[in-house]
């Protein structure tokens, strides 16, 4: 798949299948966060994988906003140092290329933020120097995606040469 093509059909998928999604897919899907770039080349982040069912549904439990990820094939959980102010684009950069790389591949994700911290950094041993950035949950889609998104226009959030000057291009 085209990288534009996934980047417009892609959407956040919240109820998977109960199919297996390979290791082989599952490691091009961490390949795709190791490539990812960070402010300074730091490679600050720090990825947990949890595939184990239990571990799963314990990470639904500690969630405040990603109760579905009880359902997920599996689950990467992404930290980075905080003590780095760009370290969230970091993070953001690496969830943004594992979900087009899953996407591409026809694996559904979804993000979530809302976590008890304290809790699940106690639960998975996550060091305290590292914040839990988000966690992305992943699995083969239930629904047929149709890539219909719900987004502002682009003359709505792109301005030329000064903000709020209308769109026009040379
Ligand atoms: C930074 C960020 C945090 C998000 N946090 C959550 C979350 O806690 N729980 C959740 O279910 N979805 C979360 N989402 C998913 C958004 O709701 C979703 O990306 C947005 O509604 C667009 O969805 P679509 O691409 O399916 O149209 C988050 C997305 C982003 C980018």
């Amino acid at each position: 798949m085209e990288v534009f093509e996934a980047i417009v059909s892609r959407i956040e998928v919240r109820e998977y299948l109960g199919e297996r999604v390979p290791d082989d897919v599952k490691l091009r899907i961490l390949e795709a966060a190791r490539m990812s770039p960070t402010g300074l080349n730091l490679q600050h982040w720090r990825f947990i994988l949890v595939e184990d069912e239990d571990n799963l549904k314990k990470l639904a439990e500690l969630s405040t906003t990603g109760k579905w990820v009880a359902g997920a094939d599996f689950a990467i959980i992404v930290l980075t140092d905080p003590k780095y102010p760009f370290h969230l684009i970091d993070a953001g950069r690496a969830i943004q290329n594992m979900q087009l790389t899953a996407w591409s591949m026809g694996v559904g994700s979804c993000i979530y933020t809302g976590v008890r911290e304290r809790e699940m950094k106690e639960e998975y041993g996550i060091p305290d120097n590292l914040t839990i950035a988000a966690i992305i949950g992943f699995g083969y889609p239930v629904k047929k995606i149709k890539g219909v998104k719900s987004r502002r226009e682009l003359s709505e959030i792109v301005f030329s040469e000064r903000y709020g000057e209308k769109l026009r291009l040379t």
